[in-house]
C-alpha cells in the first residue's frame, strides 16, 4: 500500500496568512501541519508517499522534509499540482506513482487523533473497491456529508444546504487502482474543481464504497475557525498548557 498526501491548493481561505507561504506549512501547535498527515501514515506502516504540492513555496517542501528519512519514510517523491483545480485533480497527477497498487490518500490539513492502522488492515482485507472515514460533526454543511439507508452510504453529498447525516466525509480515502479510472471521467463541479465526492459517489454507483467511523477527535485546518481548533486539539492532547 502506497500513500499520497495531497498540499495542493492556493489555501485561499486562509489570506493573509497564505500570502507568503503555503497552508500546509503552517504551524499547528508545536509542528508544521504537514507533519501530521506524514505521522498518521507512517504509524499505519505507510512509508513510501508522494506529497502533490503546489502554489509559490513548494520549494519550501523539500527543505523541510528532505528525502523523509527523518520521519521513518522509506521514500519521498514529490510533484507539483498548477492552479487549484480540485482534490480529484490532485490525486490523478499520481497514477504513475501509484503503479498498480492500493493507495491510502490524506488531505495535508487534515489532523486526527485515531491511529489508523485498524482501518487500513480492514481495507487490506477488502477485496476490492474504496473506503472512506466518517466522523459525526455539528456542522456537517461543511463537508461531503452521506446519505445512510440503515448502515449503507446511498450517496455523498459536497457541502450540502440540508445535510442527509450529522457525519462528515473525512479527508482520508482508500482507493484500488480503478480510483483512476474515474478520474479521467470527472467534469468540474460547479466551483470548477474536480471533486473526491464525484469520485466516491462513482464507488458507491459500483456498490464498492465501505466506511469506518473515526472515534477520536478529527478536523480540518482549512479555514481560521478550523485552524485554530486543530492548535487546540492538539495541544490539550500533549497535557496541560500554562499560558
Ligand atoms: O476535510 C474533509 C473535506 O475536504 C471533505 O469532507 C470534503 O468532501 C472535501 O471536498 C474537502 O473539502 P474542503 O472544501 O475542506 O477542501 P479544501 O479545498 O480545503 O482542500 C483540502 C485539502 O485538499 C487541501 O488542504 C489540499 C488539498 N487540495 C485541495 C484543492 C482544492 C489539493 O491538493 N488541491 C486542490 O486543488
Amino acid at each position: 500500500m502506497k500513500g499520497i498526501i495531497l498540499a495542493g491548493g492556493l489555501g485561499s481561505r486562509l489570506r493573509p496568512l497564505t500570502k507568503v507561504t503555503n497552508k500546509h506549512l503552517l504551524p499547528i501547535y508545536d509542528k508544521p501541519m504537514i507533519y501530521y498527515p506524514i505521522e498518521t501514515l507512517c504509524k499505519a506502516g505507510i512509508t513510501d508517499i508522494m506529497l502533490v504540492t503546489g502554489g509559490s513555496s513548494a520549494g519550501d517542501f523539500l527543505r523541510l522534509l528532505g528525502n523523509g528519512r527523518a520521519f521513518g519514510l522509506k521514500d519521498i517523491s514529490y510533484t507539483y499540482q498548477e492552479g487549484e483545480g480540485g482534490i480529484a485533480d490532485a490525486l490523478r497527477l499520481c497514477e504513475n506513482f501509484a503503479d498498480g497498487e492500493r493507495i491510502v490518500v490524506i488531505l495535508g490539513d487534515n489532523i486526527l487523533e485515531d491511529d489508523i492502522t485498524p482501518y487500513v488492515r480492514e481495507y487490506e482485507r477488502q477485496a476490492s473497491g474504496a473506503r472512506i472515514l466518517l466522523k459525526e460533526v455539528d456542522d456537517p454543511e461543511r463537508f461531503g456529508c452521506p446519505q445512510l439507508d440503515g448502515d449503507r452510504i446511498v450517496r455523498i453529498e459536497e457541502k450540502p444546504l440540508v445535510p442527509q447525516s450529522r457525519y462528515a466525509v473525512t479527508g482520508i480515502y482508500m482507493y484500488d487502482l480503478r480510483v483512476f479510472d474515474f478520474c479521467r471521467a470527472l467534469k468540474p463541479s460547479a466551483r470548477g474543481e474536480l471533486e473526491i465526492t464525484d469520485i466516491n459517489n462513482a464507488y458507491i454507483r459500483e456498490g464498492d464504497l465501505y466506511y469506518d467511523i473515526l472515534e477520536g477527535w478529527w478536523t480540518d485546518a482549512g479555514q481560521f475557525e478550523s485552524l485554530f481548533r486543530a492548535n487546540q486539539l492538539v495541544a490539550a492532547s500533549r497535557g496541560p498548557v500554562n499560558v
